[in-house]
């Protein structure tokens, strides 16, 4: 990467929790656009989530049954596990059409009255972002859920009135990265919930060969396994790597791809074997080299990276935590046996040294 790139990197991810990271979770709009082709049409074709989709499945068979609407459904879980993707297989499930919206895109009530006076019966409508509507278009949203009925206000002031409208019934998905952010009461009007949880490695794997074969590269076993193990758990990430192999297998082989060619290419990305990226190991690699491990304060650790807090804490930290390679500590940041071993540094000595013969300090991890 160029100086400016990393600059861009840098401030896009401050900007938006890395959008412009190889291994950032968010879509930018070029890349929905991909997405869109690479998408499972059906709940049969959703790989993972077993338990989600026996859930769902159950849900939307018995609706069909009844010739009636699903139940709303909440989808919870991190950016790219695949909520969009099943708002789009329940309505597909269920034949009805869906309308997208989104929580920011829903500025004031009236905007929401107008979307919703506008559905068809057993239509579904996709909220993304629930959690970030506005409270008076959430208040609507309750009676709309509970209700199928919406209050138009009409006029201004005291002269102003409420004319109820009745709505036909239709399936509200509601997708959400913070289901602990959402009201009780907006919570308790679904009447399913879906938590996502990250991938598995062969989850991944079979991610990666579908979409192999709807992009029409040719991958092995190994290859695919490679990407999946630097994917995060993230079926987005592992389409994103997968089309920067499928890059670099064009240009420097002949197109197909094996274990050597994608560690090759996501070498030159600075992707490495469990995922992370530049900034990842930026983080690490100072907390190891210039503080020991640690403990050391946020503010210390970013000034020594050379990033902003907010990316450092927001961007680079979660899923080092979450691979259990830094912790968080009342006293600062620590790294782990495993963030030695990581980037193949000697884990320290203990220190203080054990007094001799004695059971010895058992060290933070007692290792
Ligand atoms: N279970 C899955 N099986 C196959 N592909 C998936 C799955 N989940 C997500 N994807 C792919 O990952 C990308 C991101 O999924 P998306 O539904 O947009 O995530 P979210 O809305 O949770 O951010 C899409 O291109 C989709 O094809
Ligand atoms: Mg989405």
């Amino acid at each position: 990467m160029s100086r400016d790139e990393d600059q861009q990197y840098a401030a896009g991810a401050a900007a938006d929790g890395g959008v412009d990271r190889l291994v950032g979770p968010e879509a930018d709009s070029e890349e929905s656009a991909v997405e869109a082709a690479l998408r499972p049409k059906e709940l049969g074709e959703f790989i993972g989530q077993p338990k989600v989709r026996e859930q769902l499945d159950l849900v939307l068979k018995a609706a069909r049954q009844r010739n009636g609407t699903a139940d709303h459904v909440l989808l919870s879980g991190a950016p790219g596990l695949g909520k969009t993707t099943l708002s789009m297989i329940i309505a597909a499930e269920m034949a009805a059409p869906i309308r997208i919206t989104s929580g920011p895109a829903i500025q004031h009530a009236g905007d929401l009255a107008a979307i919703l006076s506008s559905l068809q019966e057993g239509e579904v409508l996709f909220l993304d972002e629930i959690h970030r509507m506005s409270r008076p278009a959430e208040e609507m949203l309750y009676m709309a859920m509970e209700d199928f009925r919406v209050d138009v206000i009409v006029g201004k002031g005291p002269g102003a009135t409420a004319i109820p409208l009745e709505l036909p019934p239709f399936t509200l998905v509601g997708a959400t990265t913070r289901a602990g952010l959402l009201p009780p009461p907006l919570r308790d009007r679904f009447g399913f919930t879906a938590h996502m949880e990250f991938y598995e490695p062969h989850e991944l794997e079979q991610v990666v060969h579908r979409s192999a074969r709807l992009l029409d590269v040719e991958i092995d076993t190994d290859g695919a396994a490679e990407i999946a193990g630097r994917s995060r758990g993230t079926p987005r990430i592992a389409n994103r790597l997968l089309r920067r192999v499928r890059d670099y297998a064009q240009v420097k082989a002949d197109g197909s791809i094996d274990q050597d060619i994608a560690s090759r290419a996501l070498g030159v990305y600075e992707v490495d074997e469990r995922g992370l990226d530049r900034l990842d190991r930026a983080v690490l690699t100072a907390l190891l080299k210039l503080f020991g491990g640690g403990p050391v304060g946020l503010s210390t650790l970013s000034v020594a990276v050379g990033e902003e807090r907010e990316t450092v804490e927001e961007v680079a930290e979660p899923f080092l935590v979450r691979e259990g390679l830094l912790a968080r500590t009342p006293r600062g940041r620590i790294a782990t046996p495993a963030a030695w071993d990581h980037l193949d540094m000697p884990r320290p000595t203990q220190n203080p040294p054990h007094p001799p013969g004695g059971s010895g300090q058992q060290g933070l991890f007692g290792a």
